[in-house]
């Protein structure tokens, strides 16, 4: 019997993909088609697929081609399924002509030809796309758009900056059809909103956007008390708009596992959550003016308050804080949670530096981040016993900011979408601000 193996990612299936599958089937007498899982896609760059894993093989499946499906998790894996299956021949499109040579040490390699003007890259292409206008175009913003283009869907439309000069700029750099001169006309031409202006300015922006129907993405943190965060849930849940928060790391590929690694009590109970952030700035830094929100606890204190909240809840009993102040601002925070049934602690700092790790205990081990944990690759689970203490790495690509904006238009798009950060945990972290802001429990070191 003369197998056949081809491989591909098949999303949003098309005649093209059937094509090859009859073309690869008609080699021999058994074919194996092996599909991608999302988490190798992701690795290799492919993050803008629409239909997961399993949608992906159903549609295989459906062509009653196959006579086996496999799904390729890592680099390296075509060789072991030919030496696994006993395969004979290596069938892949013609796009891929010369790149997989080196397989015939292990089987015969066939590229077989592509079927013309279809592609999923196109059809993705052809879907809806959100168009989002930006508001403030700082820092960020510059980070922002060069990830956008690696989200499928994301069309970024409009820019919108007080200072014209600074907006023609920005515009001009990465090409952005409207300068928009008021938010009128940003709100014209984008169906959402990703505001990146100072944080003071968040809470008229995002209210103001949600008022113009326009869907949000607003950078951290968020606003900074609790009844303006519960208004603006409320104007969204009305308007049934999307509103999430940019906190890159809750997106991203390692955190998310290490999340459902401590759900599922692989180091026991967890008992303690520590986690620092801290950024030596120039004195000059706008980050450090009390007149504009300043200082550390506004800066950096969402980073570590969302390990803290995921993995042990957000309904803590108290917070005490220990600041180092200078000029009005903290340059440095430390503050302390209590649970019912466990303690948590976060270092913040734009004057002090810290070790940028966190750590997470938990009754049977402890799980250890190394820095910067907020945009890791890498984590390690430790135990008592050594022997069985593990490594975990998933891939952070360039910024990272491209896992929240494939959130944001996921859940635009689809129904159903599960929030990373919950409206609650949103809340809790406006809470913790405003707690912090009016000076309670608030010790001056
Ligand atoms: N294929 C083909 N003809 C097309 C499109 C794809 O023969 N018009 C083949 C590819 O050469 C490959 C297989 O189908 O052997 C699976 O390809 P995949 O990468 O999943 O599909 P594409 O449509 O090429 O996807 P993308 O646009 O994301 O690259």
């Amino acid at each position: 019997m003369k197998k056949v193996i081809t491989y591909g990612t098949y999303d949003l299936f098309h005649q093209g993909h059937y094509n090859l599958l009859k073309r690869a089937k008609d080699l021999g007498d058994y074919l194996i088609v092996g599909v991608t899982t999302d988490n190798f896609d992701l690795e290799r760059g492919k993050m803008n697929t629409c239909n997961n894993v399993m949608e992906r093989i159903e549609a295989v499946k459906a062509t009653g081609l196959a006579d086996q499906i496999v799904i390729e998790e890592y680099c390296g894996q075509k060789i072991d399924d030919i030496q696994k299956y006993g395969v004979d021949i290596f069938a892949i499109g013609s796009d891929w002509e010369g790149y997989f040579d080196y397989l015939n040490e292990f089987c015969q390699v066939v590229y077989l030809p592509r079927t013309q003007g279809i592609s999923s890259t196109q059809l993705r292409q052809e879907r809806p796309t959100v168009n989002i206008g930006i508001i403030g175009t700082g820092s960020i913003a510059f980070r922002f758009v060069p990830e956008s283009k690696n989200v499928n869907s994301a069309v970024i439309s409009a820019a919108y900056n007080p200072d014209m000069g600074e907006n023609m700029v920005f515009c001009e750099k990465y090409q952005i059809p409207v300068v928009a001169n008021d938010l009128d006309e940003l709100y014209a031409n984008c169906n959402a909103v990703y505001i990146a202006s100072p944080h003071y300015t968040h809470y008229d922006y995002v209210k103001s956007a949600l008022l113009a129907g326009k869907h949000v993405l607003c950078e951290t943190p968020f606003v900074f008390s609790m009844a303006q965060a519960e208004e603006l849930y409320q104007i969204a849940e009305e308007k049934k708009l999307v509103l999430m928060v940019a906190l890159k790391t809750a997106y991203t590929p390692a955190f998310g596992h290490l999340f459902s690694l401590l759900k599922s009590r692989i180091i026991g109970d967890v008992v303690e959550v520590n986690a620092s952030v801290t950024t030596l700035t120039d004195e000059s830094s706008e980050k450090l003016d009390c007149k504009h929100f300043g200082g550390s606890m506004s800066e950096n204190a969402c980073f570590p308050l969302l390990p803290i909240f995921k993995f042990l809840g957000a309904d803590y009993r108290n917070i005490n804080f220990y600041s180092k102040m200078k000029n009005g601002v903290d340059i440095f925070t430390k503050a302390v949670f209590r649970f019912d049934h466990a303690v948590a602690s976060f270092q913040v700092g734009l004057g002090v530096k810290t070790e940028g790790c966190m750590t997470v205990a938990g009754t049977k081990g402890y799980v250890y981040v190394p820095a910067p944990w907020w945009k890791t690759d890498y984590f390690e689970v430790r135990y008592e016993d050594q022997n069985l203490n593990k490594k975990y790495f998933y891939p952070f690509v360039e910024e990272g900011l491209r896992y929240e904006i494939k959130d944001f238009v996921a859940a635009i798009l689809s129904e159903g979408y599960h929030h990373q950060i919950s409206k609650i945990e949103n809340l809790k972290m406006a809470e913790v601000q405003e707690c912090y802001i009016n000076g309670i429990n608030v010790y001056r070191l």
